[in-house]
């Protein structure tokens, strides 16, 4: 399998900017800026927009890169068929996805939500920066297809986007670092943080008996690695799944090289998880009940097995129902229905 890593790195950045004379947004350009939404009890998010203010404008446009088929070479492709956002941004009902020209990807989608709070991206932390994230899935033969010049390309011929690019970024021509940047402020401002869980912990809700035991069998047995409030860690664990066939996906260690890495998978957040399936790195499992039944039965031992699975977790059949039940206050309709995420017209 290729591997890919893709980093944003200061003096790729540096010659970038001599090259392009580094433009800045014209100062008397009417840009609207606005704030990253922080919700109650989070951690402070890193610094991913240090370098790209945010604005309405650069939103907007971002947000139509989104959901624009001409970002791949099949002029079909866009972002969003793989990210639905009815689906939390994952791929509805889809193991692997569909890219161009019938291929498939290797992984499942993930969920996007609250990006703006990760260290690193993809399964295998790949990626270290949201902005250079798209080159992934633009170039990939199995994904987008495409070249960035192409797209470009295709861009700057649309009356539409040079009024939306001038808008954002206070001149008409669309470049690589502008629809890099525009993406970035689109994908690291979708935030997850009204479900009936958040509700609960600022006091405005309260969870049914069912909930309320599952969240303390959730607090006793997951939350060492799908940490509140965010549901992750941003560690590498391997949970003890079997190597799949075919995939042969021995994450991590595809970019560390580290044998230690072997099979470890980043920890998904669980925001969402019952609109995301189906779950895990390959989208094995088709239902949370069966993920909780891996960890009552089925971690298989292994040198990289994470000692908290050694004996796997002990969890009762009542307390798997419970688990799923707190499960389902992790769904926050808000962002699933949130208009300024959806498709624009
Ligand atoms: C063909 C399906 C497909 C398309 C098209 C696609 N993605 Fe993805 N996306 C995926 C898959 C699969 C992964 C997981 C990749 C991995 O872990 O190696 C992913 C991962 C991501 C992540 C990382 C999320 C995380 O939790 O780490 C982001 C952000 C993202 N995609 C945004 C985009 C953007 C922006 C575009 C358009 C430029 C796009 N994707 C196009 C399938 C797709
Ligand atoms: C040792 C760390 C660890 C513990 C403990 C743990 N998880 Fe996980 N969980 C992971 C990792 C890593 C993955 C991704 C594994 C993969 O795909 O290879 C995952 C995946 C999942 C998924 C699939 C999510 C998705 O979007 O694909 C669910 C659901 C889940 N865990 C629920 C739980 C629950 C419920 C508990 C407690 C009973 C729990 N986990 C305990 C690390 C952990």
């Amino acid at each position: 399998m290729k591997t890919r890593v893709i980093q944003l790195s200061l003096p790729v950045l540096t010659a970038f900017c001599l090259w392009q004379g580094c433009r800045k947004t014209q100062a008397d350009a009417p840009v609207t800026p606005f704030t990253l939404e922080v919700p109650q009890g989070f951690p402070a998010p890193t610094p991913v927009f240090r370098d790209n203010p945010l604005t309405r404008e650069a939103f907007e446009l971002g947000r139509r890169l989104f959901y624009d088929g001409r970002l791949a070479k099949d002029g079909i492709t866009s972002c969003a068929s793989c990210h639905q956002q009815f689906a939390g941004f994952a791929t509805f009902d889809h193991a692997l996805s569909h890219g161009v020209d019938n291929a498939s990807t290797t992984r499942n989608a993930p969920g996007l939500s609250n990006l703006a709070w990760y260290p690193e991206l993809h399964w295998d932390g790949s990626v270290n920066h949201l902005e250079v994230q798209p080159l992934s899935p633009i170039t990939a033969a199995n994904e987008m297809g495409e070249t960035v010049a192409g797209i470009l390309k295709k861009l700057n011929a649309d009356s539409r986007y040079r009024e939306l690019t001038n808008a954002a970024f206070g001149s008409p021509e669309m470049d690589s670092q502008r629809m890099l940047k525009a993406l970035a402020q689109f994908t690291g401002t979708i935030v997850s943080g009204d479900s009936k869980y958040d509700r609960v912990q600022r006091g405005t809700d309260r969870f049914t008996p069912a909930e309320e035991a599952g969240y303390t069998v959730f607090k006793a047995k997951c939350t060492s690695c799908h940490r509140e409030p965010l549901f992750t860690d941003h560690s590498y664990r391997n949970i003890g799944l079997p190597l799949q066939p075919g995939l042969d996906d021995v994450g991590r260690m595809r970019i560390t090289k580290l044998p230690s890495d072997s099979l470890k998978f980043r920890v998904p957040s669980l925001r969402n998880v019952m609109v995301t399936g189906p779950y895990g790195h390959d989208g094995r499992f088709f239902s949370v009940g069966a993920v909780i039944e891996h960890y009552r039965t089925g971690t298989r031992p292994g040198p990289t097995l994470d000692p908290l699975l050694r004996n796997g977790l002990s969890i009762s059949l009542n307390e798997k129902s419970d688990l799923v039940q707190f499960l389902g206050t992790l769904t926050d309709t808000a962002y699933l229905r949130n208009p300024r995420y959806a498709e624009p017209r």
